[in-house]
């Protein structure tokens, strides 16, 4: 595609020039935005760069080997990860109201990404993957009626703290562009396609109960299931995002002669544009019969799955 050939050259010289020779640090998620910066601003500026991906221990299955091997081992380029697991569960220990893990989280991540940023000697600039909405929604929001449904984490308010001028070569960019761009530096497509994935992870999946290392394994297993049969059944393109919920109930079931009493999951996948509204994805029944055989036969604590056929409104995506 020539434009997008055209702006990642033009990116690039203008990346060079605000940088000079000096140092950029990244803060990598997985997620579509900072990996097409880092790709990008690698491409600019090499070895001036280095990627910070803290490991809050709330991802899913197999996203930290993945950032590993496309950026350290195909990419090259100088990343750091960090194994917060452990400090994360830590200081949520024992929450389980959604807005202070969110807070929690938010805070803890600033407070482990500062702390690397140091250890790698500093930087003089912070690159991030800010895209056009973003943009236009910090303007727009401050008219609007000021009802917070959820507060969103991300990395704000590390900039300010950290005294690192801003590099945002996204800034121009919708959604779509920045996944044109992705391709066309070379992202592998299960990045550049990817659905959305919030900033606190697993820890929202996980409702009124205690977050523990068992309650994320157990998570991450169904999910993992739920994932692999949508992509072996060609869905996963047509949904905005898919995923599971680990409930706080146990029911009675029965495994052979005995009885069970286990977690109950309940599995999410929506349609939606944007994010602001959406709609449940009408899976036919054999599918998600299947999914929960599965689900139930291989992960050792689950013995009831159900489908949300919630949508938003009056839902969430999110079930906090
Ligand atoms: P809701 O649940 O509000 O979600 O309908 C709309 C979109 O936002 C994502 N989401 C978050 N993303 N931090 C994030 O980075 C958050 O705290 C958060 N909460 C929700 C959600 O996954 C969906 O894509």
């Amino acid at each position: 595609d020539w434009t997008m050939a055209a702006f990642r050259a033009e990116a690039i010289d203008r990346i060079r020039a605000q940088v000079g020779d000096g140092k950029v640090i990244c803060g990598l998620s997985g997620g579509v935005d900072s990996s097409v910066v880092a790709a990008l601003v690698h491409e600019a500026i090499g070895s001036q760069l280095t990627c910070v991906f803290v490991d809050h221990g709330l991802l899913r299955q197999g996203e930290r080997d993945e950032v590993e091997q496309v950026f350290r081992d195909r990419f090259n380029i100088n990343l750091v990860t960090v194994d917060a697991g452990p400090l994360f569960l830590d200081k949520l220990a024992g929450e389980t109201d959604p807005e202070k893990k969110r807070k929690t989280i938010g805070a803890t991540f600033i407070d482990v990404f500062e702390e690397e940023a140091r250890r790698i000697g500093g930087a003089d600039f912070l690159a991030q993957g800010t895209l056009y909405p973003d943009v236009i929604e910090s303007v727009s929001f401050h008219g609007g009626p000021s009802v917070t449904i959820k507060s969103h984490h991300n990395v704000g308010g590390l900039p300010e703290r950290m005294n690192m001028a801003l590099v945002e070569p996204l800034r121009e960019l919708f959604k779509d562009e920045v996944r044109a761009l992705g391709r066309e530096l070379g992202l592998p497509e299960t990045m550049v396609g990817r659905h959305p994935f919030p900033g606190p992870g697993l820890a929202i999946r996980i409702p009124g109960q205690p977050l523990t290392a068992e309650a994320l394994d157990l998570l991450r297993k169904v999910d993992a299931i739920y994932l692999e049969e949508i992509r072996s059944a060609g869905l996963y393109d047509a949904i905005w995002q898919a995923f599971a919920v680990l409930l706080p109930v146990r029911t009675v079931g029965v495994m052979g002669d005995a009885r069970s009493y286990d977690q109950a999951v309940a599995l999410r996948a929506v349609t939606s544009s944007d994010g602001m509204t959406a709609d449940y994805f009408p899976f036919d029944h054999t599918f998600l019969g299947r999914v929960a055989n599965r689900i139930i036969n291989e992960v050792k604590g689950v013995n009831r799955v159900t489908y949300d056929i919630t949508s938003k409104p009056p839902g969430t995506i999110e079930w906090e």
